[in-house]
C-alpha cells in the first residue's frame, strides 16, 4: 500500500498520507492500512508514539468521493473501524497539518493530542454542502470545543478556517512555515518518546475519560445517518457534481 507509507524508529510510528495526486483522499484500503498501523502500534511495547501527517502542500480532502459513491459506508465499513481505532487509541497521537484539511481530514485531528500546522492548513467540514451530516464525533467534540455558535459556522454553513482560527480555538497548538511542520511533529514525538509510557498512557486515558463513551456513542449514531444521507438524492447530486467538477443543483431537495 503505497498511499499509505508507515515508517517506525525510536519507537515512533509516523503514519504519512502519500496520494498526493488525489489531494489525499482516503480510500476504503487508506482506511484499512491506517487502522492495521495504528493497531499494531498499540500491541507492539516498542512503540510510544504516532504521527499522521500528510504532504507539505495537502493533508487530505477527506474522503475519496468516488468511494462514497460507490460502496457508501455500512456497519462493517473500513472508514468506521478507522474512526474507532483513531478515536480510542492510548497512546499519544500527533497530527501534522499543511495545506488543505478536509472533512475527515480536519476530524481526525479531533482524535490527535497534539497537532501542528503550516500557515497553508485550510481546515473545511463541507458535510451539510454535500447533503450529508458531521462524523468522527465532530458533532460532539467541536461544539465543545470552539462553541456552538463557531461550530456551526464550520458545520453548517461549512466555511472553511484558517490555520490562525484552529489555533485560537484550540483544534492545533501551533503554526509554524509548512517545510518545518513535519520536522516540528516528529521533535515533539521524539520528546514524548522518551517519557515513562504508562504515565502517558494513564494521563491520556484520564484526560479524555468523561468523554469515552459520549464520543463513541456519537461516532456511531452519526455514521448511521450519515451513511442513510450518502443513498439519499441531495448527496448524490453533490458527489456526482465534484466528480463532474460542476455546481450541484439542490432546488429540488
Ligand atoms: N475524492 C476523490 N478525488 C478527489 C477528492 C476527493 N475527496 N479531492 C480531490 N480529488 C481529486 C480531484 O478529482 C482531482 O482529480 P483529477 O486530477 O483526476 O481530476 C485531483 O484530486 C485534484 O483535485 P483538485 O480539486 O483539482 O485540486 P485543487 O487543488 O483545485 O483543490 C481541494 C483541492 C482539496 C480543495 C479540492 O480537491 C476539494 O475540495 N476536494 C473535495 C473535498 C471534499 O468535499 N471531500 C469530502 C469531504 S466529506
Amino acid at each position: 500500500m503505497t498511499d499509505i507509507l508507515t515508517h517506525t524508529e525510536d519507537g515512533i510510528l509516523t503514519i504519512t498520507l502519500n496520494r498526493v495526486a488525489k489531494k489525499n483522499s482516503l480510500t476504503a484500503a487508506m482506511y484499512t492500512a491506517i487502522s492495521d498501523a495504528l493497531e499494531a502500534a498499540q500491541a507492539d511495547p516498542v512503540v510510544r508514539v504516532a504521527v499522521v501527517q500528510g504532504h507539505e502542500t495537502i493533508f487530505s480532502a477527506g474522503n475519496d468521493i468516488g468511494d462514497f459513491l460507490k460502496a457508501p459506508p455500512s456497519a462493517d465499513s473500513p472508514v468506521i473501524r478507522f474512526l474507532r481505532v483513531i478515536s480510542s487509541f492510548p497512546k499519544p497521537l500527533i497530527g501534522a497539518v499543511c495545506g488543505a484539511a478536509v472533512g475527515v481530514g480536519t476530524t481526525l485531528l479531533l482524535h490527535c493530542d497534539l497537532v501542528y500546522a503550516g500557515d497553508n492548513a485550510a481546515f473545511s467540514l463541507p458535510f451539510v454542502n454535500l447533503g450529508l451530516c458531521p462524523e468522527a464525533g465532530s458533532s460532539y467534540l467541536l461544539p465543545r470545543l470552539m462553541g456552538h455558535q463557531r461550530a456551526a459556522e464550520a458545520l453548517l454553513l461549512g466555511d472553511p478556517f484558517t490555520a490562525e482560527t484552529a489555533l485560537e480555538v484550540g483544534l492545533i497548538n501551533r503554526i509554524v512555515p509548512p517545510a518545518e511542520v513535519h520536522a516540528l511533529a516528529h521533535r515533539q514525538a521524539q520528546r514524548l518518546a522518551a517519557k515513562p509510557m504508562a504515565s502517558l498512557v494513564a494521563s491520556k486515558r484520564l484526560m479524555k475519560q468523561e468523554q469515552a463513551a459520549p464520543v463513541a456513542a456519537r461516532i456511531d449514531e452519526e455514521i448511521a445517518i450519515f451513511g442513510r444521507m450518502l443513498r439519499e438524492p441531495a448527496a448524490k447530486e453533490a458527489l456526482t457534481a465534484f466528480m463532474e467538477n460542476r455546481r450541484p443543483d439542490f432546488s429540488a431537495f
